[in-house]
């Protein structure tokens, strides 16, 4: 009898199943899947390895939308218009990612994050203030989808009605870099989208060209280089400003609410962080490393490579499974269990790792922080609703999935 080896019954764009992730990364930890036509690497030292050289993973290209622009878009904004995104640090690779990197990191600052703390608190109340007196609600479409949106919109001094542009955005990016033969009707919808998305954003900086003001938006504007560097472009700044709107918004918003889904999975967590609040900042940690929200993401090879002593060709796509590498057993001890107190929780490799590590981590970590504390103190008595305990719904893929739902009760 032939047995089909793990890594065949492997589905990247399947939910997780964390069950075979761990036996691939037991018997055959990088390979290759046809399906998806990548290499797969799952244990934690060799994703890392992909992070630690950013020259031979590259990242170029990856989020070029395919799409072509209907006739009808080319009559509005005319042949030439080209939708500023590979200037976008996800995007890039040295030097050209080097340069973006430094300059927008330069404007996020844990200092000027840090200080929006009691503007998310009021928002994540505010948020509850509208269903609090309804026993119940779908925690996604009332609150975890929300708080990410407008953080963002709040950070970069974009009007808070910005925030309810976002998703479509998001979905318009993510649809025309991946659907093929989408009709005509569809991809005129998601380009109007994505034009809105450039003109709204560039008309924000012309304002706060004119007239800095006290948010990320002037700070990326006002970022200058030590060494005689240009400062960022408006298609640059462009191109970043979405970036973060897209990294940032599905990510922080499945964080959440994963989090909460553990706590009250078993509802001795939820009272054992109700009375302790001192454990939220590792909770966190923990829940990036339990349900990692980005699953997994792609790279070229610019060289030939040799990963997990398995030679991988110039060329080749290869794609790093985020969730496989936060589960890893040489680095996690019982790493199946959500552990509140886990001591080396921030081990995990959720944001990535040196190069392109998470811009915005210091944003998602605060506005997770927000969130559950505002949680506790306004609904201690908080619980899943019936049939809530057989794992969260997503439509499924392989990079970011799509978090469909989260009914609680109190
Ligand atoms: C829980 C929430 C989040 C998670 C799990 C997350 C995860 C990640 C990961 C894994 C990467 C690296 C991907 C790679 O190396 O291929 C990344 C990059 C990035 N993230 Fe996040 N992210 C989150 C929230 C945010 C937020 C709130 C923002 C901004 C407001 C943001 C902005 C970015 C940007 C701009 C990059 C690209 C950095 C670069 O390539 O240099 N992210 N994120």
């Amino acid at each position: 009898v032939v047995s089909c080896p793990a890594t065949g019954r492997f589905d990247p764009n399947g939910p997780d199943d964390f069950a075979l992730l761990d036996q691939i990364r037991r018997e055959q930890p990088v390979f290759f899947h046809e399906g998806i036509g990548a290499w797969c690497v799952t244990r934690h030292e060799d994703v890392m390895t992909i992070f630690r050289e950013p020259e031979s993973f590259a990242n170029g290209g990856m989020l070029d939308v395919t799409v072509p622009m209907p006739a009808a878009i080319i009559a509005e904004v005319g042949a030439d218009y080209v939708w500023p995104n590979h200037f976008a640090l996800n995007q890039t690779d040295p030097p050209q990612h080097t340069r973006l990197r430094k300059l927008t990191q330069k404007a996020f600052t844990p200092r000027t994050i840090n200080r929006r703390e009691p503007d998310l608190r009021q928002l994540a109340d505010e948020l509850i203030d509208g269903f609090v007196d309804d026993g119940r609600a779908e925690l996604v479409s009332a609150f975890t989808s929300h708080v990410p949106t407008n953080a963002i919109a709040m950070v970069l001094g974009m009007d808070r009605s910005y925030a309810n542009r976002f998703p479509g955005w998001v979905e318009a990016h993510v649809s025309l870099m991946a659907v093929p033969d989408m009709s005509e009707e569809e991809a005129v919808k998601q380009w109007r989208r994505l034009i809105e998305s450039d003109q709204l954003t560039r008309a924000l900086i012309e304002e706060r060209r004119r007239e800095p003001a006290d948010d990320l938006t002037s700070e990326l504007i006002a970022a200058r280089g030590d060494d005689g560097e240009p400062s960022l472009t408006d298609d640059e700044l462009i191109a970043n400003i979405l970036g973060m709107i897209t990294a940032g918004s599905d990510t922080t918003s499945i964080l959440i609410a994963n989090i909460v889904y553990r706590l009250l999975l078993d509802r001795a967590r939820w009272e054992r962080a109700l009375g302790d609040r001192a454990l939220v900042p590792t909770l966190v940690e923990e829940g990036l490393r339990y349900s990692s929200p980005v699953r997994g993401n792609r790279r070229t090879t610019t060289r030939e490579v040799t990963l997990g002593g398995v030679a991988i060709p110039a060329g080749s796509s290869v794609y790093f499974s985020l969730s496989a590498a936060n589960r890893d057993a040489e680095v996690f001890a019982d790493a199946e269990s959500f552990d509140l107190c886990r001591a080396n929780a921030g081990e995990h490799l959720a944001f990535g790792k040196w190069a392109h590590f998470c811009l915005g981590a210091v944003l998602a970590r605060l506005e997770a922080k927000v969130a559950l504390e505002a949680l506790l103190d306004r609904l201690p008595d908080l619980r899943l609703a019936p049939g809530q305990d057989q794992g969260l719904p997503y439509y499924n893929n392989m990079i970011v999935p799509v978090l469909l739902g989260l009914e609680v009760e109190w």
